[in-house]
């Protein structure tokens, strides 16, 4: 596809999204979240070689929310690698991203990295005795290098309202604690999770930051080929929580969600795309933006199957 076609391809997306009535329902867990108008649309889609193509609202920052849970994965493969699986498991939960029931069953082990508890374990792994303000400048640098841009910060006061209602993510670090499976004191690991959570990105930067994922020889290199195929697999079968199997049924492509709205969602070899739209469908994913990446995964034919 020619770059005119992906321009011509996006708005055309972009104006039937932004015609769509039902828009789903922004997430009021969060207050700081709740505020958000619901009638914003964003798509970007980044070549491996960061020619990039966008429409809607693409340029207006959300909050990442659990898509900064892929940046932190890559982070704690590379420092801990495989040692990494003594501590959460790669299945998917089929449950609520922040339920706390199976981690009674099993150990205290979260089924994987992209659940709250999976994620908060991930956290508290590359948190391992350093202190917050330094893992998150770490996980800042990390995002930044990977779309190439330092206009990229936290947002202080999501942050801090997801803090003052952070009861089940604290609920999760002590069951987790109670468990062994937490090295650090589940204030400070929740902490630095909220913060990685309230990363401030538009769907462009989002976009170009996922191409790392992408594979091939034109995309960043950040993390080896053997961690680039397994987070894909992750995402693809545990990005969405209990919506994963829909996810792949309708666009066949590794994605993951936020709460924010926003979905990275990549295309092996070919391109990172980047949805925003603040309405959530029943499993907590933005319905815009799964119907928009069903469209484009149709439109292209990169369904992976
Ligand atoms: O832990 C939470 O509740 C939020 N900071 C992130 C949850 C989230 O984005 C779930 N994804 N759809």
């Amino acid at each position: 596809m020619d770059d005119l076609n992906y321009t011509t391809l996006l708005e055309g997306i972009a104006a039937g999204m932004l015609a769509t009535a039902d828009k789903g329902r922004v997430a009021d867990y969060i207050p700081e979240l709740a505020s958000v108008d619901p009638e914003q649309f964003g798509i970007a889609l980044a070549l491996a070689d960061g020619r990039c193509f966008a429409a809607g609202h693409a340029d207006t920052p959300f909050s990442i929310q659990s898509v900064s849970k892929v940046f932190t994965l890559a982070l704690a493969l590379g420092r801990l690698g495989d040692r990494l699986w003594q501590r959460v498991g790669r299945e998917p939960s089929g449950l609520p991203f922040n339920s706390i029931l199976q981690l009674e069953h099993e150990g205290g082990i979260p089924r994987n990295p992209f659940i709250n508890a999976g994620a908060l374990v991930v956290t508290d792994a590359i948190l391992a005795g350093h202190q917050p303000r330094e893992v998150l400048g770490e996980i800042l640098r990390f995002v930044r290098a990977a779309a190439d841009d330092e206009n990229i910060h936290i947002d202080e006061s999501v942050a801090r309202s997801e803090t003052d209602h952070g009861h089940r993510n604290m609920a999760l670090a002590h069951f987790l604690a109670a468990h062994g499976n937490f090295v650090n004191s589940p204030d400070l690991t929740c902490g630095t999770y909220f913060h990685q959570c309230a990363i401030e990105m538009t769907a462009r930067q989002l976009a170009l930051a996922g191409r790392f994922l992408v594979g091939g020889p034109a995309a960043p290199s950040l993390i080896s080929r053997h961690s680039v195929r397994r987070i894909n697999a992750l995402m693809l079968t545990c990005g969405h929580y209990d919506g994963s199997g829909d996810f792949a049924y309708r666009v066949g492509l590794p994605g993951k969600s936020g709460v924010g709205g926003g979905i990275l969602v990549i295309a092996p070899g070919r391109a990172s795309i980047a949805v925003w739209s603040p309405g959530l469908n029943p499993h907590g994913n933005s319905a815009l933006g799964t119907l928009a990446v069903e469209h484009l995964a149709r439109a292209t034919g990169w369904s992976i199957f």
